[in-house]
């Protein structure tokens, strides 16, 4: 734990933060209610009202609604129906054209499963309407980490109402009008939304931020998360004398190697969240209202004494102890945990598991572009993201070198 004085507000009082490095220290602030997010512009920021933001009795109200969607059933329903298919559409080009920027793919894969999820009638097959989707969804993605962005705040404002706007008339209103103003649900988190506008008191413009919302969270974690297990998976195959092909037969496989990219490379390398109360955060450390409690997920998902001395390496069959997820803190924890985790991180096998596997979509990409024969292109090493202090990837290129075999649930 460190503590740092960061500011003294008009009054005098000095306002501290506190961050968090240990896993028991996540595990026992996440679980705190005094605590609320603070990552996301909370008052004034594109995602003010969403369910990332809302607290107390408001979030519980509309995360139970929500989680109405996310069971096992339209799990298996997105993994097999709607990822299969969408996922060879989406490589078919890149496949003919023999390359292309795991950056730019991962985002088309993941924003197109996302934005059938939010529920706008997107289709994979048709690129110029995956590229609209691809660039409101993008510019909604810099809305969202605004607060890691190095550009000029008030410019980025305007370009993501500018992308709001445009996703509300060509896109939104649309999807409205073909779910019969809500009389006809799907399987989306817009048909959840319409049913229950009047419980939630939502109004459109709270339901567009909600919807852009969702398009953005799930496209931009699950295509960092795609090129983050691409890339350790190719650096730890010659170590295990194995080959891509290998690995691509093995779902399982693949799986683990997500959830351990995930948990050295959160999407999210911190959380952040301010008090409103005086409270204690977990043992020894206490924080007052007003406070700031910075989550350091990257440190506390390398913690020696949960992942071991090996913890900054990358070892997809690490054992680990009861109750520990492989992924680490890396969907989050408490009230705000990711609502989309078994949907991209699949569910763990068990024998007592019913219906088909999920491995999760990332898997399931994964072992498409391995089937596709895809590797890491030797002659264009990644670069880094300049425009942000995440750790995210520019670009990616990947060349093919032969095709390996059909897509799984393709
Ligand atoms: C590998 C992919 C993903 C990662 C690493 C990830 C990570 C996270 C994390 C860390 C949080 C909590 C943030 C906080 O505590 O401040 C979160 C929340 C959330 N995620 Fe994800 N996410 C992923 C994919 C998705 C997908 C595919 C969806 C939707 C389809 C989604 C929807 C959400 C929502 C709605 C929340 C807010 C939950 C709440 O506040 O109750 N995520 N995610």
């Amino acid at each position: 734990m460190v503590r740092a004085w960061i500011d003294a507000n008009s009054k005098g009082f000095s306002l501290s933060t506190i961050t968090l490095t240990r896993w028991t220290e996540l595990r026992d602030a996440y679980r705190r209610k005094e605590l609320r997010q603070a990552l996301y512009g909370n008052d004034d920021g594109p995602l003010r009202d969403c369910l990332l933001n809302l607290h107390g009795t408001e979030h519980r109200d509309r995360r139970r609604l929500e989680n109405r969607l996310f069971r096992r059933e339209v799990f298996e329903h997105w993994e097999y129906d709607v990822l299969g298919p969408a996922v060879s559409s989406i490589l078919a080009p890149f496949v003919a054209a023999g390359e292309g920027d795991l950056v730019n793919i991962g985002y088309r894969l993941a924003m197109n499963l996302t934005a059938t999820i939010a529920g706008l009638d997107v289709d994979p097959a048709d690129p110029t309407q995956t590229d609209t989707v691809h660039r409101l969804t993008s510019k909604l993605s810099e809305g969202a980490t605004m607060a890691h962005s190095t550009r000029d705040r008030d410019e980025l404002l305007r370009e993501v109402e500018a992308a709001f706007d445009e996703l509300d008339n060509d896109l939104l209103q649309p999807a409205i009008a073909a779910r019969g103003g809500g009389e006809c649900p799907r399987h989306d988190v817009l048909s959840v939304l319409l049913a229950n506008e009047d419980k939630l008191g939502l109004t459109h413009e709270m339901v567009l931020r909600e919807i852009g919302f969702y398009l953005q969270a799930g496209a931009h974690s699950t295509a960092n998360a795609l090129v983050h297990s691409f890339d350790l998976l190719f650096h730890w195959l010659p170590s295990q004398a194995m080959t891509p092909a290998d690995a691509a037969e093995d779902l399982e496989l693949l799986q683990r190697v997500v959830h351990e990219g995930l948990r050295l490379w959160p999407a999210s390398p911190v959380a952040l969240r301010r008090a409103t109360a005086a409270c204690d955060v977990t043992a020894g450390i206490s924080v007052d209202e007003g406070d700031l409690v910075e989550f350091d997920l990257m440190s506390a998902n390398r913690d020696p004494d949960i992942f071991g001395t090996d913890a900054n390496d990358f070892n997809p069959n690490r054992s680990l102890p009861d109750g520990i997820p492989l992924w680490g803190n890396s969907f989050g924890g408490g009230i705000h945990t990711c609502i989309g985790q078994e949907l991209d991180g699949g569910v763990p096998p068990d024998e007592n598991s019913i219906g088909r596997p999920l491995y999760g979509t990332v898997a399931i990409m994964l072992k498409a572009l391995l089937d596709d024969g895809f590797v890491p292109d030797a002659h264009r090493p990644p670069e880094e993201l300049r425009s942000s202090t995440r750790a995210h990837h520019g670009n990616y290129w990947v060349t093919r070198t032969s095709t390996q075999g059909e897509h799984v649930n393709g």
